[in-house]
């Protein structure tokens, strides 16, 4: 699905008219309304057997490309921890985090249905807390559902937040906020004990009224006996091709994880490489002076330069490159392999 162009971004607008990042017009304009995804959208596609598009977006920027690419569900993951913050585990995410990058994210959606992530110990407590923490995460953020980990052991709670008018999606089978109770990121659901544990998590969670069900780290046949078997929609993460949707992490998708990628990614671009590219080259112009140049600058009006002829201050010669010549002279000593490579740090 292609939006077209977004409103603001038509041809370079000037820096007076427009900074370089500005607010995004939610939901398309009145003139081009576009149909919001919602739990309803999710279960209709189920039942048709079209498939669920999810991905994970921690900030403005990637939630508009998320979006405008034609995701159905975007996640703000508490993986928002390792992602972006470079915590080792989604332990140490806050609500105050999670607040923050969904507020962020929500800005730059104007069609996919947005669930945030309830962190570690956000609902651990009370299902008082629950409640007042998914309403945050509605209220205060933006977000149209929260997504819980746990299986029936967190059935009740689930129902606790749907009474609340609060959408739920659920999360079994390899859940990282459990990563000690699991001794490590382990597939589960490999035994037929284990098996049997999921289809009841499934279960109990369809009774509760969650709204759909991520499926994370559980064995192909699994997760296509269980997506055949319940109502809900369910999304794989590491769970085969047979669920009613894939999510994957922005950052797996690019390679912007800094680390090989686990068996279920495929790295469909290479962030990382196009990034590091840009900014030697930025790096490297800056240096030789040729950033910015004379086009890239701001020009006095030629009466105000004529005027400023006759008060006598110093006008430094234009050297070509947009650089006064002391800079470019302080370039030209940079530019020497020993000191660039000084500031490379190799
Ligand atoms: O936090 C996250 O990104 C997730 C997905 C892996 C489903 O829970």
């Amino acid at each position: 699905m292609e939006f077209g162009p977004h409103p603001l971004q038509k041809g370079g607008a000037a820096l007076e008219k427009t900074m370089s990042l500005t607010k995004l017009l939610r939901g398309g304009g009145a003139d081009r309304p576009i149909p919001p995804v919602t739990v309803q959208t999710l279960l209709e596609k189920k039942r048709a057997g079209q498939p669920i598009t999810a991905l994970t977006a921690y900030d403005y920027p990637t939630a508009f490309l998320v979006d405008q690419a034609g995701i159905d569900l975007i996640l703000v993951g508490d993986s928002v921890g390792m992602a972006v913050l470079g915590y080792e585990s989604t332990l140490p995410v806050t609500m105050d985090e999670m607040v923050h990058h969904t507020r962020a994210v929500a800005r730059g959606v104007r069609r996919a249905f947005l669930v945030a992530d309830m962190p570690f110990g956000s609902y651990h407590v009370s299902a008082e807390d629950a409640v007042r923490n998914a309403a945050r995460l509605v209220k205060e953020a933006g977000a149209h559902a929260v997504k819980i980990e746990g299986g029936r052991t967190r059935a009740a709670l689930v129902q606790r937040v749907v009474e609340a008018e609060i959408p739920v999606v659920a999360h079994i089978g390899l859940t990282p906020q459990s990563v000690h109770r699991m001794s490590g990121y382990q597939v589960q659901g490999r035994t037929t004990e284990a098996v049997e544990g999921l289809y009841a998590d499934a279960e109990s969670l369809q009774a509760a009224g969650a709204a759909a069900i991520v499926l994370e780290g559980i064995p192909r046949e699994v997760a296509a006996r269980i997506t055949a078997h319940t109502s809900l929609p369910t999304i794989g993460i590491g769970a085969g091709p047979d669920c009613n949707g894939q999510i994957l992490v922005f950052h797996d998708l690019v390679n912007l994880t800094f680390s090989p990628p686990a068996k279920f990614v495929r790295r469909y671009g290479d962030a990382a490489a196009l990034f590091s590219n840009a900014l030697r080259r930025y790096r490297d112009d800056v240096i030789s002076g040729g950033f910015p140049g004379d086009a890239e600058s701001y020009h006095l009006p030629k009466k105000v330069t004529a005027e400023l002829a006759e008060t006598g201050l110093p006008a430094p010669e234009p050297t070509g490159s947009g650089q006064p010549q002391c800079i470019l002279e302080s370039a030209a000593v940079l530019a020497e392999p020993a000191a660039l490579a000084r500031l490379a740090g190799d």
